[in-house]
C-alpha cells in the first residue's frame, strides 16, 4: 500500500482529509498524470485536475525543494508498485473556495 493514500490524522481542525493515491496506477492513482502535473502539486499546490489542493498537502514547505530534489520525488512516485484504490475526494466546504487563492507560482527568485 506504500504511496497508495491515507486519512490525515490531524484532531485539531473540522473536516477530514485524505492523502491520495500517488501510486501509477491509470484508473485510481497517478499513472495518467504527467511529471509536470505532479511537480506542481508538491510545490505549488495545484491538483492534476487544476484545482487548489487544502493545505494539509504541505506544499507551502516543499517549494524550497531543489528541482533535484523534486525530480527525485516524482520518479520514486512512479517507482511505486501500482494500487488500485479509490480515494475518497476531499470537499470541506466552505475551505475550498476560501483556499482558492493560497497557492502560487514557484519561481527561483
Ligand atoms: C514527499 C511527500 C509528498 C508527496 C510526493 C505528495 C504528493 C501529493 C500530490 C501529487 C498531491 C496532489 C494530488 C492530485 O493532484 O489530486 C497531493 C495531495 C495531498 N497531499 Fe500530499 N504529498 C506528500 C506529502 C504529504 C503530507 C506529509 C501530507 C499530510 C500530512 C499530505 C497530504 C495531502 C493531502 C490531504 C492531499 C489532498 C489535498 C486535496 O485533495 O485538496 N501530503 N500530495
Amino acid at each position: 500500500m506504500l504511496g497508495a493514500g491515507a486519512p490525515v490524522p490531524y484532531g485539531d481542525i473540522p473536516g477530514k482529509f485524505v492523502a491520495p493515491n500517488l501510486t501509477p496506477d491509470p484508473e485510481t492513482g497517478a499513472g495518467n498524470w504527467t511529471d509536470d502535473q505532479i511537480a506542481r502539486a508538491i510545490r505549488e499546490g495545484i491538483g492534476h485536475d487544476g484545482r487548489a489542493l487544502f493545505p494539509t498537502m504541505p506544499y507551502a514547505d516543499f517549494r524550497h525543494f531543489s528541482d533535484e530534489d523534486l525530480a527525485s520525488i516524482v520518479s520514486t512516485c512512479a517507482s511505486l508498485a501500482p494500487v488500485h484504490r479509490e480515494q475518497r475526494k476531499n470537499t470541506f466546504f466552505p475551505a475550498r473556495y476560501l483556499i482558492r487563492s493560497r497557492p502560487s507560482r514557484w519561481s527561483t527568485r
